[in-house]
């Protein structure tokens, strides 16, 4: 979840350091360091507590560094947990968690040894430096040994100035090069205007920026030999914005919808198609949103294709105990491909002999590289924590996946199918009831709750919805079966409370009526949204919002997105930054 970055420069290092940094802020932004080593000199280090921008100032000086920006799991956000760590001659920043720690800091302080902070990691350079006698790079790959858990680590040793090594189990980490500099980072992205070519390094190499080039070894020290790619622009991110990046983000999803059909359709489905037509089960696994767009393939793949999926959040998948197997298709769903939990769960069921089909929006995850299909969505870079446009391009990718499954196995599409290149225009449509649900956050900015309600396809919708409220308005919000409501949750109803309402389905609007009218009954404030305007009783709402028209089953791709601007209304006149909730980060590369 945190972002590191080593680099090798004569110039500018701790600017280009710092501006990776910046554009790693969406992992972890707890706490943010940087460690210069400079010939002759020693390291120079500056780290603080919060955001990145807090090490701004004059450059320290050297000609390798080494940066962090902190997801906090062991030990608060203070300065003296943040990264980098330092012992003797070395120093180092890591990404991810060292589930021994414990163990291995009870026999480092036996030994003597004497911790600043409360941090996992601080053992990994008390290791490395324990093993020093004088190679740099063994001395990283006999502490890396001791390490049990996901690491990324960048290390400096100050005997060695202009060389910086890096190792990777379990968390993300990639080498970057270009006339000038030389990396290694948490993602690809960061690296954006400042690396011309990339290569990502696999769980149990290590990555040494040495004597002006960059060599990748594996766990017994042997050279290997990687190709380096392009870095395509798509995969250069900004860093700053009018408005907020969540914003930005919105207004791009018909681009990015638009850019996902063209690249789902140019696909070629033949080495899944034995899968698709055959799988004895389905299962869909994601987590967040990703698994709400997970819970859309399900319902989409039972009303079309008359298959059953199972869809379980990665992190229960592993212990659900499941009789997945050989002849089984598993359909992972994840924005950043590096979310541990749904790793996790891929890596069970690769092993177990079902094929696994990645839906993903970075070609070069960890997830692209472990599944045996990939669909990647063009949903561009997106840096606010919460998903918008990557939730709707998932939605496109998993409604191709669902339409070619239904034709590898009658060889006819979908009645829907053609509609799909309505989604754009219809996005762009919904746009239209910004002002409305700019009137609702403002109406009801100083609620404590909220619920969603919906049946169907609507209530993946609410859940969304409510998920999005939740995460950066800090208002509890929930999506719930409006059937289920009065089973026990209608007791929270009480004068003017804020419901919002989805009856996208036209058979069963007059169901979703009754939840409403019993809400109305008890005081509740109702708004609904739907795309026509007679579906529903009039006096069952106190304010309608019209959607675009689409057929019923794509209505979760655009019937979202005024819940996603509402959402960001509300956390923004509620005075808070949407793109960097409070505890969270984009990518959750920790179990
Ligand atoms: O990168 P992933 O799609 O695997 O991330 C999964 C969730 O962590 C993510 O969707 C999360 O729920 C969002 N921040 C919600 O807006």
């Amino acid at each position: 979840m945190c972002g590191i970055v080593g680099c090798v420069a004569k110039e500018n290092c701790y600017e280009r350091i710092y501006a990776a940094l910046s554009r790693l802020e969406y992992r972890g932004y707890d706490s943010a360091g940087i460690a210069m080593l400079q010939e002759g000199a020693g390291f120079h280090l500056r780290k603080k507590r919060g955001y990145v921008s807090n090490l701004k100032g004059r450059p320290l000086a050297g000609e390798a560094g080494i940066g962090h920006t902190r997801w906090a799991t062991h030990g608060k956000p203070t300065d003296a947990n943040a990264h980098p760590h330092g012992c003797g001659k070395f120093m180092l920043v890591h990404n991810g968690i060292i589930e021994n720690y414990l163990s291995l800091k009870e026999e480092l302080c036996a030994q003597g040894e004497q911790f600043a902070s409360e941090t996992d990691s601080e053992v990994i350079v008390k290791l490395i430096s324990r093993a020093y006698t004088g190679d740099f790079f063994s001395a990283v790959r006999t502490a890396c040994r001791r390490l049990r858990g996901s690491y990324a680590i960048a290390v400096l040793c100050s005997d060695h100035p202009g060389e910086v090594i890096g190792a990777r189990q379990g968390s993300p980490l990639v080498a970057g090069a270009s006339d000038t500099a030389l990396y290694i980072c948490s993602d690809i992205p960061a690296l954006c205007g400042d690396a011309d070519y990339i290569c990502p390094a696999s769980d149990g190499e290590f990555i040494c920026i040495r004597d002006g080039k960059i060599q990748f070894f594996d766990e017994a020290g042997s050279e290997l030999c990687k190709c380096f790619t392009r870095v395509l622009p798509e995969s250069r991110a900004e860093t700053s914005v009018s408005g907020t990046f969540m914003e930005k983000e919105i207004a791009q999803i018909p681009r990015a919808i638009a850019d996902t059909l063209q690249g789902v359709s140019s696909l070629d489905y033949a080495p899944c198609a034995r899968a698709l037509r055959a799988a004895k089960c389905v299962y869909a696994v994601a987590c967040g949103t990703a698994f709400h767009a997970a819970l859309v393939f399900g319902d989409v793949v039972q009303n079309t294709v008359g298959a059953h999926v199972v869809c379980t959040v990665s992190s229960e998948f592993r212990y659900a105990n499941l009789p997945i197997g050989v002849g089984d298709l598993v359909v992972a769903v994840s924005q950043s491909g590096e979310t541990a939990d749904t790793l996790e769960a891929v890596r069970l069921a690769a092993k177990r002999g079902a094929f696994v089909i990645a839906v993903t929006n970075i070609a070069h995850s960890t997830l692209a590289a472990l599944a045996d299909f990939s669909i990647v969505m063009r949903a561009g870079p997106e840096i606010a924590v919460a998903a918008t446009k990557s939730y709707n391009c998932q939605l496109v990718c998993l409604y191709y996946l669902a339409a070619q499954m239904q034709y590898f196995r009658t060889q006819a599409y979908p009645v829907w199918f053609l509609s799909l290149r309505d989604l754009p225009a219809a996005a762009e449509a919904a746009f239209d009831c910004f002002p409305q649900m700019s009137a609702l956050a403002a109406k009801w900015k100083d609620a404590r709750g909220m619920l969603f309600l919906g049946r169907s396809l609507d209530l993946r919708t609410a859940a969304e919805g409510a998920l999005k409220t939740k995460e950066i308005a800090y208002v509890f919000a929930e999506g719930y079966a409006a059937g289920e409501l009065k089973h026990g949750t209608l007791a929270l109803i009480e004068e003017g409370f804020p419901v919002v309402a989805l009856s996208t389905r036209r058979d069963i609007a007059s169901k979703t009526e009754n939840a409403l009218a019993e809400s109305k009954a008890r005081g509740a404030q109702v708004v609904l949204l739907s795309q026509s305007e007679e579906s529903l009783n009039e006096s069952c709402a106190d304010f309608r919002i019209r959607l675009p028209n689409l057929p019923e089953c794509l209505m979760p791709a655009v019937a979202v997105i005024p819940l996603q601007y509402f959402a960001c209304r509300l956390c923004l006149l509620r005075g808070y930054d949407p793109d960097k909730p409070r505890n969270l980060a984009k990518s959750v590369t920790v179990e």
